[in-house]
């Protein structure tokens, strides 16, 4: 620390010379406070130490008289010509009176100033000490000068011996002889006052002469002093004799000083202070203003400083006027709470020096102001930016501006208060972003995701996030609190919903949720039923972070009967997620999908079962009403949606029917109207519950004859080729024959002239001796296979053409799939227009068939002949219609397609 020491003695060796003051004799010690400085401003001796009191230190100043140091009182330094000033960060200048008590006066020419300055930091005992000792010359003092300084007044005059005393007194009352100087003052309040010297101390006056002055000083707002308002700019004056005795006599001197107290004026920006031009109770006759001078903090300026400055000093017929702009550098800005809103001073000592001469006496008199100034509290309420993007999905908040002494403490979330420290550590980035003016503005930016920050859906997809936050600061240094409140809101479509997804196996549904953005903050409703734990349990729910998945048995109570085939169930399973708040519906998933399930087995000695089951287009159908054909043959079981019967095929009013080369045994389950029990079981607006057993046997021919034999034990034998055949009509997607539409495909949209290529295939059955025939095809606009219209595609077993369109039978060859071609039939048409009225864009088609199941083991007749075989059937193709066919011995089928949606332009 050697290096700075030096180089701040030197600069202030500099600083004095370019004062053109005498040769400093200054002396600072033990160690230099950073930033000591004293110097000579004309008859001021200044001394500045910059923070001396920052963080609470108190200073102590003392005065050398002599060879003792006296400690200065607030009360003894105005009384004898100190004052001292300092800003809330411990900066503070000492002015000290060259005239003042306790200074080294050496024929008012060279005048030394010795002062102790002692610092208090944190306890009394841990001072640290700065002696200063400084020699100041002033050799341009008027006749008469007043100083009005901080805490005093102070006029002195010129005291010539035996020259301008005002009054000449030969005796000197009531005093010894042989004492000489001052020994009396009258004061004037005005009405006279008089005290002896001793007593004027006592109450505070300091009354001196010096090798060529008399000089008086008085603190403001004492008892002989007195206000007055000059040209309306209150001010204090004071007005005394002094009566001095000399060895050749007794002079009084009269002595008036008048300081401002008042005259200040404030816009947003300007301080203007107004000096009475005329100071009243200084002057008795007209004067002539010689020299006017501004200055700032006891300096003098002059007029590039001050233009630099934006200073401005001017005279107007009543007053003096000096301006300021707020902000000037050389004042100092400084935060106030008061009722917690943020306000703001500006503090700046200027200095105004007069010098005027009276008119008929010629007497020359300085006048010099030092006033500092504090504006009013102006209010500052900080502002708030929000530069929030939503899409950054943070806030970023600005809240400014602030003087460089208002310092963050604390940030208070909805949550709690967290220091600002604590507040980066969470991840809040809190920032203070500092101005070259030094004002900061603080930020923060707080992610959207944070338990801090409140959320709220106005829409299903949009999220509203709302920061509160208030922002705790401290005005520094002493540590006044300050709160300032903000509310922000952001919204955003982000909200990602859940979303459901489905598939089926063999005997259960799977359902997928794939959380959305608000995580599992739904519910899910599975088949109209809550998913509590229970059942979530049931269907063994499982989830991760980002999925969870169930599984529901087809048969499980959340699911639907849709429809019922000899081997399969459709069913359904509806499952709805939804916002518990708000009830918003956030995704649905219907899953329909068919299990295979074996409703009907035919067993080789005769024993037919047969399963129904409720569908959902019977609600309110019981199953253990069903009955057979016969209705005494009852459910063997049933619960609320299956019911089982068990009968053989002899029995429960089963009929028979004979073909070539098998036997049909039918019943149909059904609710019969119990009349006798006069019980009517089904709801009006319920359809009717119907449901065939159908039982094939393929007859042995070897065995015709036992089997006729034992027919009367109705054993029927039918080993071979046992079970039931079902047809299915697909629709391919192209020509290839290789891909399908499935059932949820349905309705099926192709355009105008669009090929559609359908295969029947006779499944679930492993005899290679059968052979599937085309009986006839025709199109629909409804699904019932008997509405009208209906055009003609297969008739008698054979292409139609006619009507500009063409049904083409497409051969089947052993592949992958297919083994036996026998068992499949595949033909395609353009799709034609089947309407009638033209302005139909769009609607739907259905195609139907009737079919038949030949046996090629045995002799071929009729249209068992082959696809089109029958000519005699062929030529008469046109003029055969459905439903004319007379029953043969051949097991007929019938078959449709799901709805295939046609659209008119492509
Ligand atoms: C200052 O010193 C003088 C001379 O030593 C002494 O008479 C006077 O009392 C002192 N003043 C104070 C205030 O102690
Ligand atoms: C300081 O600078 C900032 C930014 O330029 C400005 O907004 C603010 O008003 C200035 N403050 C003062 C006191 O000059
Ligand atoms: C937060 O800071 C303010 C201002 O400094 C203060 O008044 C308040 O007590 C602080 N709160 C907490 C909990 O620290
Ligand atoms: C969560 O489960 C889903 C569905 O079961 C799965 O696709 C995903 O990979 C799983 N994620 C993790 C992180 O395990
Ligand atoms: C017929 O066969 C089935 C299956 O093998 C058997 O469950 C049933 O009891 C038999 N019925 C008779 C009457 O033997
Ligand atoms: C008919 O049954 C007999 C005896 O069970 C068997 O040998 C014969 O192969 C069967 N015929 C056919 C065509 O399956």
């Amino acid at each position: 620390m050697q290096q700075p020491k030096r180089l701040f003695l030197w600069n202030l060796i500099v600083a004095l010379f370019a004062l053109g003051q005498a040769w400093p004799n200054m002396m600072i010690s033990p160690q230099p406070s950073s930033g000591l400085k004293a110097d000579c401003v004309g008859n001021l001796m200044r001394l500045t130490l910059d923070e001396a009191l920052a963080l609470g230190n108190q200073l102590e100043v003392e005065a050398l008289n002599g060879t003792q140091y006296i400690l200065l009182t607030p009360r003894l330094a105005a009384q004898c010509g100190y004052s001292m000033e300092s800003d809330p960060w411990g900066n503070t200048r000492i002015y000290t009176s060259l005239l003042g008590c306790f200074v080294q006066n050496k024929d008012d020419m060279m005048i030394g100033v010795g002062l102790k300055l002692k610092i208090y930091r944190h306890s009394p005992s841990d001072v640290i000490s700065h002696h200063v000792a400084q020699t100041c010359s002033y050799t341009r003092w008027a006749p008469r000068e007043i100083l009005c300084d901080r805490n005093y007044m102070e006029v002195s005059r010129y005291m010539a011996p035996h020259a301008e005393e005002d009054f000449q007194l030969n005796t000197i009352p009531g005093t010894s002889e042989d004492v000489s100087g001052i020994w009396k003052m009258t004061f004037f309040t005005p009405e006279p006052m008089s005290m002896v010297l001793k007593e004027a101390q006592q109450a505070g006056y300091s009354a001196m002469t010096t090798a060529t002055r008399v000089v008086v000083r008085s603190p403001y707002n004492t008892a002989e002093t007195y206000s007055e308002a000059v040209a309306g700019v209150p001010m204090e004056v004071l007005k005394v004799s002094i009566y001095h005795k000399a060895q050749d006599g007794l002079s009084v001197f009269n002595l008036a000083a008048a300081c401002p107290t008042g005259g200040l004026l404030f816009t947003e920006d300007l301080i203007s202070w107004h000096v009475p031009r005329r100071v009243t109770p200084l002057l008795d006759g007209s004067i002539r203003l010689v020299e006017m001078n501004m200055g700032i903090n006891g300096l003098r300026l002059d007029k590039a400083q001050m233009a630099a400055k934006g200073y401005y000093l001017y005279i107007t017929d009543f007053y003096i006027i000096v301006e300021i702009p707020i902000g000037s550098p050389d004042g100092y800005y400084k935060s106030h709470a008061p009722d917690f809103q943020y306000h703001i001073t500006y503090t700046i000592e200027p200095m105004l020096e007069v010098f005027w001469r009276a008119d008929q006496t010629q007497q020359d008199t300085r006048y010099k102001i030092l006033f500092p100034i504090t504006t009013p509290p102006m209010p500052r309420p900080p502002y708030t930016d929000d530069r929030t993007v939503p899409e950054m999905r943070e806030f970023n908040l600005y809240v400014g501006t602030f003087l460089h002494d208002v310092e963050l403490r604390n940030i208070t979330f909805t949550t709690g208060v967290l220091t600002v420290e604590e507040s980066n550590a969470r991840g809040f980035t809190v920032q203070q972003h500092v101005f070259d003016n030094g004002t900061s503005v603080f930020s923060i930016k707080v992610p959207f995701d944070t338990d801090v920050i409140f959320k709220h859906n106005p829409e299903v997809l949009v999220t509203t996030y709302t920061l509160s936050v208030v922002f705790g600061f401290v005005i520094l240094p002493e540590e006044s609190s300050l709160a300032h409140a903000v509310e922000l809101q952001a919204s955003l479509q982000d909200v990602v919903l859940p979303t459901l997804t489905g598939t089926c196996d063999q005997d259960q549904f799977y359902i997928i949720v794939k959380y959305g953005s608000q995580g599992t903050n739904f519910n899910t409703m599975v088949g109209g039923l809550d998913l509590t734990p229970e059942l979530a349990e049931a269907y063994k729910f499982k989830g991760n972070a980002t999925h969870g998945t169930i599984k529901v048995p087809y048969a499980a109570t959340s699911s639907a009967f849709e429809l019922i085939t000899t081997n399969s169930i459709r069913a359904r399973l509806d499952v709805l997620v939804w916002d518990p708040i708000t009830n918003w519906i956030l995704s649905d998933l219907f899953l329909a999908c068919y299990f295979p399930l074996t409703t009907t087995r035919c067993y080789p000695n005769g024993t037919i079962s047969a399963l129904a089951v409720k569908v959902q287009s019977v609600p309110n159908l019981d199953p253990s009403w069903l009955t057979l054909k016969d209705q005494s043959c009852t459910p063997v079981s049933s619960n609320d949606r299956f019911a089982q019967f068990i009968f053989s095929a002899d029995s429960c009013g089963t009929t028979r029917t004979f073909f070539d080369n098998y036997m049909m045994y039918e019943n149909e389950i059904s609710l019969y109207y119990n009349t006798e029990k006069g019980l009517t079981h089904t709801s009006p607006v319920d359809p009717e519950y119907s449901q065939t057993v159908s039982c094939y046997y393929v007859v042995n021919a070897t065995q015709t004859i036992a089997f006729h034999a034992k027919s009367r034990l109705y054993e029927p034998k039918a080993e071979i080729g046992s079970g039931q055949m079902t047809v299915q009509m697909r629709l391919a997607t192209d020509s290839s024959y290789q891909d399908f539409y499935e059932a949820e495909d349905y309705p099926v949209e192709k355009y105008l002239r669009e090929p559609l290529y359908f295969e029947v295939e006779l499944v679930q059955s492993t005899d290679p001796h059968l052979a599937l025939i085309l009986d006839n095809c025709w199109a629909t606009l409804q699904k019932e296979r008997t509405s009208l219209p209906s055009w003609d595609i297969i008739v008698a077993s054979c292409a139609y053409s006619g009507d500009g369109y063409a049904t083409v039978f497409n051969t089947v060859s052993v592949d992958d799939r297919v083994s036996v071609p026998s068992r499949y039939k595949r033909f395609s048409m353009k799709m034609f227009a089947f309407i009638q009225e033209k302005q139909v864009l769009k609607h739907e088609v259905y195609v139907h068939c009737d079919l038949v199941i030949c046996d090629t083991t045995s002799p071929a007749e009729g249209i068992c002949q082959g696809q089109c075989a029958n000519l005699a059937v062929k030529g008469t193709a046109k003029q055969m219609r459905r439903g004319q066919r007379s029953t043969t011995s051949t097991h007929q089928k019938q078959i449709s397609s799901g709805p295939i949606t046609m659209n008119s332009f492509q």
